[in-house]
């Protein structure tokens, strides 16, 4: 695999873990103190971040028409490609929903106070709850699947004893 690849991937999953992290840390903070302020900022704009990583990897994923690994049996590329994609539409809708709600209260997204992205579309305030719930469960979703993804890995290089993770590692893949 090339280096852009293997850093897009381990940029994501640092990305993710970090967004989910800081979600879960700011409820011990009262609404209102700068800490808990300043955690969804930084929540939002590794968000922003994260969403330009995801075009891009699609971009490049599409253009490249990488294969899961080839060294797996049948059955297995049918399953590790599901969940992959699975990851995939996941990570869209959780930042998707992350932009509606920020949209639906007025409150624009910003990038470390840089540039704020303005609302794309029109989101009527009374579903933010709603969106905010998707949010939360999606937010969930992808930390169990990509744990699910992230032991298979680990089987692979412990168990199996094949060379899947080897080719997400630098200098080997
Ligand atoms: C994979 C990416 C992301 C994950 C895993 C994630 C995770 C979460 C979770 C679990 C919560 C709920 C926390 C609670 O219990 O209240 C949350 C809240 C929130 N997230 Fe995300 N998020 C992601 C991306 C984004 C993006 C892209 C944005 C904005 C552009 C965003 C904006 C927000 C906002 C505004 C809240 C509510 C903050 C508040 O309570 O006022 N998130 N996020
Ligand atoms: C939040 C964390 C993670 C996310 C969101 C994630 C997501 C993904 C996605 C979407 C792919 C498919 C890449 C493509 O071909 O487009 C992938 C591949 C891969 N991931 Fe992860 N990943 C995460 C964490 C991990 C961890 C912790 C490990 C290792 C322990 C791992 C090992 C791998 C390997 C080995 C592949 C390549 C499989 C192949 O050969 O096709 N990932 N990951």
């Amino acid at each position: 695999m090339t280096v852009f690849t293997i850093s897009l991937h381990w940029l994501t999953a640092l990305l993710v873990i970090t967004l989910f992290g800081t979600s879960q840390i700011w409820g011990f903070f009262a609404r209102g103190t700068p800490l808990r302020l300043g955690l969804i900022s930084f929540h939002i704009s590794l968000g922003i971040l994260l969403s330009a990583v995801l075009i891009l990897r699609i971009v490049w994923r599409l253009s490249t028409h990488r294969r899961t690994a080839p060294a797996v049996s049948g059955l297995q590329h049918v399953v590790a490609t599901a969940v992959h994609l699975l990851l995939y539409a996941l990570m869209i809708s959780q930042v998707s929903y992350g932009f509606l709600m920020r949209w639906a209260s007025g409150n624009l997204p910003s990038f470390f106070g840089l540039f704020s992205v303005p609302p794309l579309v029109v989101v009527d305030p009374a579903t933010r709850h709603v969106i905010s719930e998707l949010h939360d469960l999606t937010g969930w979703a992808i930390i169990a699947v990509a744990g699910i993804h992230a032991a298979a890995a680990l089987l692979h290089h412990y168990v199996l004893r094949d060379r899947v993770l080897l080719r997400m590692m630098p200098a080997r893949g």
